[in-house]
């Protein structure tokens, strides 16, 4: 894994217009469910970072041809409800928490056997918030200590109601998955909405699912889903890199083509509640999926206490919200993200070293952190601890401090923005210059 180095240029507005690559949650559910359903799905804009790539490895394994055309476009040719092969070796998921649970909800009532494992990182994360839940519904799952290598006995599963302790679509998709392939009727139930791209495609895909919010319910396939053909909206995740450049340093950046969906935009709304502009812009929508360009004015920005329902929507885009924090006047409280300890790296303690490192004032709390801004940022050598959110976080922390920064093993961006360090050079976010280094 290389380094990257970020120049650091304080004092610039960044201006620019751009668009990310395809949403990541989306991406991962139009592959495994255009392998369910009838004929071949077409996919646009699809996200080809590596966590994408790990649910493609995966799908190949278990015999599904998802055919490449050209850079930007795939053909998921679907092996029907019942055609998934046996896989001989172990299903890679490699850094996806996504791949890794989801496909346990898919795998858990196939008349087969597999194996779900991944990289050191994945295999530290906690996989029982799944097992547990599948098991109810009879399936045979064995952990290592309620972690990963995940083995998956194929078993014939009944529909049972879930009440989820912890709001996470993960959860939630991988047990509607499951309720495809299980006799009668499989209820899912939220503490709060966690992101609802499985439902929407779902019922894009005409599957037998009802309800809402409340409650989802979903019954056994009694006919083959529909394929979709479907252009992957932007990632908001990725964009939140570009946004947060605009808000913190007083700039201006449009993102173009990105996803609106309501479960995602929780950092928009942060940024507004710190006294950002927020434009919506025009607006379409893509197999239930709503879409927009969405431009980001900032500058004089202050802290605000985020906690409660609205950490979902952006729990992926706290750790940018921090660096964002440190340029705001006054105290910036998140609360209610204990979440964060568990992602692809511990996201509270990671943040505060690192940015503490860059001369951030941030304090870490056993649920979220502390900023107390506006903080001057110094170019430092960091660590992204391999994680792609950290590693984007601190390009653009060290964009806005004096000096240079090393961001150790900083280009994992990939695993979710393949191509940031390019994007950020060319695509018109003038003043941010961030380059692969060493290695
Ligand atoms: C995701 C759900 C979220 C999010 C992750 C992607 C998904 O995780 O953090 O990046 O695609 O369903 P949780 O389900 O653990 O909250």
């Amino acid at each position: 894994m290389a380094d990257l180095r970020v120049t650091g240029s304080p004092g610039t507005r960044f201006q620019g217009r751009l668009r990310v690559p395809g949403d990541k949650s989306i991406t991962h559910r139009v592959l495994m469910l255009g392998a369910i359903a009838q004929g071949v799905t077409r996919v646009q804009d699809f996200l080809d970072g590596g966590d994408c790539q790990a649910t493609m490895g995966a799908l190949a394994e278990l015999g599904v041809p998802v055919e490449r055309q050209g850079t930007a476009a795939l053909a998921v040719h679907s092996v029907g409800q019942t055609g998934f092969r046996a896989p001989t070796l172990p299903l890679n998921c490699g850094n996806s928490g996504t791949t890794m649970r989801l496909l346990a909800g898919l795998l858990a009532g196939q008349p087969f056997d597999s194996v779900l494992d991944g990289s050191v990182q994945l295999r530290r994360r906690p996989m029982s918030r799944v097992t547990e839940p599948l098991r109810t519904m009879g399936a045979r799952i064995q952990t290592v200590d309620g972690r990963a290598p995940l083995r998956v006995a194929g078993s014939r599963l009944t529909g049972t109601r879930h009440r989820l302790a912890v709001p996470s679509a993960q959860v939630k998709s991988a047990l509607l998955l499951a309720g495809l392939f299980a006799d009668g009727e499989t209820v899912v139930q939220e503490p709060v909405p966690s992101r609802d791209h499985t439902e929407r495609m779902l019922r894009a895909m005409g599957a037998p699912l009802t309800g809402d919010t409340g409650a989802w319910h979903v019954r056994r396939l009694d006919r083959p889903l529909r394929p979709l053909e479907l252009r992957v909206p932007g990632d908001p995740s990725s964009a939140a890199f570009p946004w947060a450049l605009a808000a913190a340093s007083g700039g201006r950046v449009r993102v173009e083509g990105v996803g609106v969906n309501p479960g995602r935009t929780g950092f928009l709304q942060a940024l507004e509640a710190m006294g950002a502009r927020v434009q919506v812009l025009g607006g379409t929508e893509r197999a239930g999926e709503p879409v927009a360009d969405v431009e980001v004015t900032g500058g004089g920005l202050r802290g605000v206490t985020l906690g409660g329902a609205r950490i979902v929507a952006m729990i992926d885009e706290l750790p940018v919200l921090a660096v964002v924090a440190t340029q705001a006047e006054g105290e910036t409280v998140v609360q209610d993200a204990g979440e964060l300890r568990v992602k692809e790296s511990d996201r509270i303690d990671a943040l505060v070293a690192e940015l503490t490192r860059l001369g951030a004032a941030i304090e870490a709390r056993p649920d979220g952190f502390v900023v107390r801004g506006p903080c001057r940022l110094r170019g430092a050598m960091v660590d992204s601890r391999g994680d792609h959110r950290l590693a984007m976080a601190l390009a653009v922390a060290g964009a806005l401090a004096d000096g240079e920064t090393i961001i150790g093993k900083g280009d994992c961006f990939a695993d979710s923005y393949p191509g940031f360090d390019g994007a950020m050079r060319e695509s018109g976010v003038r003043g941010l210059s961030v380059e692969r280094y060493g290695r």
